[in-house]
């Protein structure tokens, strides 16, 4: 266990966390254009069970979500944790631990789920013995974070942490009750809820998934390295506090827009669409708050792709969560639901808002850690901003083209009642969609491996010594 007195921050687990976050972004998000390319030419399922689309489409959202996110919620949260209590990590071990515990989890992860190993929730597709290794990392990882807050040396818990504490508290929750599942065998096991009340629990979770591991922990991010970035305290310190208190007790009630027109009572689903039109609120404050943090730093967007990034993800976030309240009403989702719309919405969310505030803190934290202060080439993040913006309005238009044509095209019906078009009609008319989507991906892709590159030269550049030095704290 560390000494409260000790006089350096405690980095080396947010490198390791940093540099996973671009290696397993690189393996998601290629994987992504991969599953996004068999759609538009099925061909590329080769035929076998382990490379099908029905296999690699879990990878690709596991590997986004919990490897990539999951790493660049750690490397943040530990960094800003840190310098924001002003006292170096409690149990340095056990953060370590959490590294290598977290590492397992990823690769077991990208054994079993090609070999078919399933439990078929989505987002917790994991079987039991990996739920369980889930578990005791997660609780690792809430010592680490709770010790260092409270070992603090400064009176107040900074807003972020508040972000970072509800995310990590939450997810916990959400984890042990969905995976609630009796084993059958070593890598078989059965749901403990059954029919309608499985359907809620599971959206309970998949939705809370997005509430507070995609949202909460990167609101966490944004109230750390926005102010950072911009060299301006936060905007409304009042209008920090109201937001997390509003977001954390909404959020949790939404779940239910996952099953309109589902066996779930229907009370369950209005109830469930009251709350997520109620979201808007807490959601709009937030980006507001960051984005008017930039009032009298607006100039440094023209010469900082690290603040471009970040502003444009809040953007990507009003607009997503704008978006998610319109889809929560259920005529609108009669429209949207099972159709390329909804997977344009995860996409502005997952792209625009998780991707590109993580890149932005990261192109902050990197040269922090490895001892320097700069990124070794700016004109690279500019180009990577480029591309990632791009890449994600090629993504999100192609879909939600593709999404309204399919809606449309499957209620048609003809004077005798018939359907006017065949589920193949529609796939062909989905086609350019799909083609549109493996370029903007391929952009999004490219984007990342100019930040592997920039972050490779930015660690050899440095040198181990220097490290400790900038470790100090001031
Ligand atoms: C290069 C970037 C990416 C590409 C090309 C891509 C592509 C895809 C494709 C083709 C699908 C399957 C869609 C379908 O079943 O019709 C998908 C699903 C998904 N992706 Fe991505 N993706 C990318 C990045 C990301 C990132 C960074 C995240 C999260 C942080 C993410 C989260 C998801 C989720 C949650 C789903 C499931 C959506 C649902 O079930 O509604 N993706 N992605
Ligand atoms: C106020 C905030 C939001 C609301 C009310 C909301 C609402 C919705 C609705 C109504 C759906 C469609 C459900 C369906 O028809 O199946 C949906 C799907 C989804 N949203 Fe959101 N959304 C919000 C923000 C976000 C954000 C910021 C992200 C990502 C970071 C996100 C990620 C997702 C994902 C991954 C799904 C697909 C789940 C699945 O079917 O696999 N949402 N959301």
């Amino acid at each position: 266990m560390n000494t409260a007195t000790s006089t350096a921050f405690d980095y080396k687990v947010v490198r390791l966390f940093a540099i996973m976050t671009v290696v397993w972004g690189i393996v998601g998000m290629g994987l992504g254009v991969f599953i996004a390319a068999q759609l538009a030419w099925p061909d590329l399922n080769f035929d076998l069970p382990w490379t099908s689309f029905g296999r690699l489409r879990p990878l690709h959202t596991n590997a986004v979500i919990f490897a990539f996110g999951g790493c660049a919620l750690f490397a943040t949260s530990y960094y800003a944790v840190q310098r924001t209590s002003q006292t170096t990590l409690f149990a340095p071990k056990l953060a370590m631990f959490t590294f290598w515990g977290w590492q397992a989890v990823i690769v077991a992860a990208a054994i079993t789920l090609p070999l078919g190993y399933t439990s078929s929730k989505e987002y917790a597709e994991l079987e039991w013995p990996i739920d369980i290794l889930i578990t005791i990392v997660w609780v690792s990882y809430a010592i680490v974070f709770f010790g260092t807050v409270m070992q603090r040396k400064v009176k107040h818990i900074y807003v972020g942490n508040w972000f970072f504490g509800a995310f990590i508290l939450v997810t916990a929750m959400l984890h042990v009750v969905n995976n609630l599942e009796i084993p059958v065998g070593w890598m078989k096991s059965y749901s403990i809820y059954s029919g309608a009340t499985d359907a809620m629990i599971q959206w309970w979770y998949g939705h809370n998934a997005v509430g507070f591991f995609l949202t909460t922990g990167f609101l966490g991010m944004m109230y750390y390295f926005v102010p950072k970035q911009a060299e301006r305290p936060i905007y409304s310190y009042r209008l920090s506090i109201v937001h997390f208190w509003a977001l954390i007790s909404v959020y949790i009630w939404a779940g239910p827009h996952h099953l309109h027109y589902t066996a779930l009572p229907d009370w369950a689903q209005s109830l469930g669409m009251v709350m997520s039109l109620i979201l808007l609120a807490p959601s709009w404050g937030g980006m507001i708050n960051g984005m008017m943090t930039l009032s009298g730093a607006w100039h440094k967007l023209r010469t900082d792709p690290i603040l471009r990034f970040l502003v444009v993800s809040l953007a990507f976030y009003g607009m997503s969560t704008f978006e998610g309240p319109m889809m929560a009403i259920k005529t609108v989702n009669a429209l949207s639901h099972y159709t390329d719309w909804t997977i344009g919405h995860v996409h502005a969310g997952a792209l625009g808002w998780v991707a590109m505030i993580s890149i932005g803190s990261l192109y902050h934290l990197v040269p922090r850690v490895f001892g320097g202060t700069q990124m070794y080439s700016l004109p690279l993040i500019n180009a990577h901003f480029w591309l990632a913006t791009i890449g994600t309005v090629l993504y999100i238009a192609s879909m939600w083209v593709n999404g309204i044509t399919q809606g449309l095209m499957w209620r048609a019906v003809n004077d005798d009642g018939t359907l006017t078009y065949s589920f193949v009609e529609s796939l062909e008319a989905s086609h350019p969609g799909f083609v549109v989507r493996v370029i903007g991906g391929a952009f999004f892709f490219v984007g990342m491996l100019l930040m592997a590159y920039n972050t490779w030269r930015t660690v050899k550049a440095s040198k181990p010594a220097e490290y400790e030095a900038a470790a100090k704290m001031v």
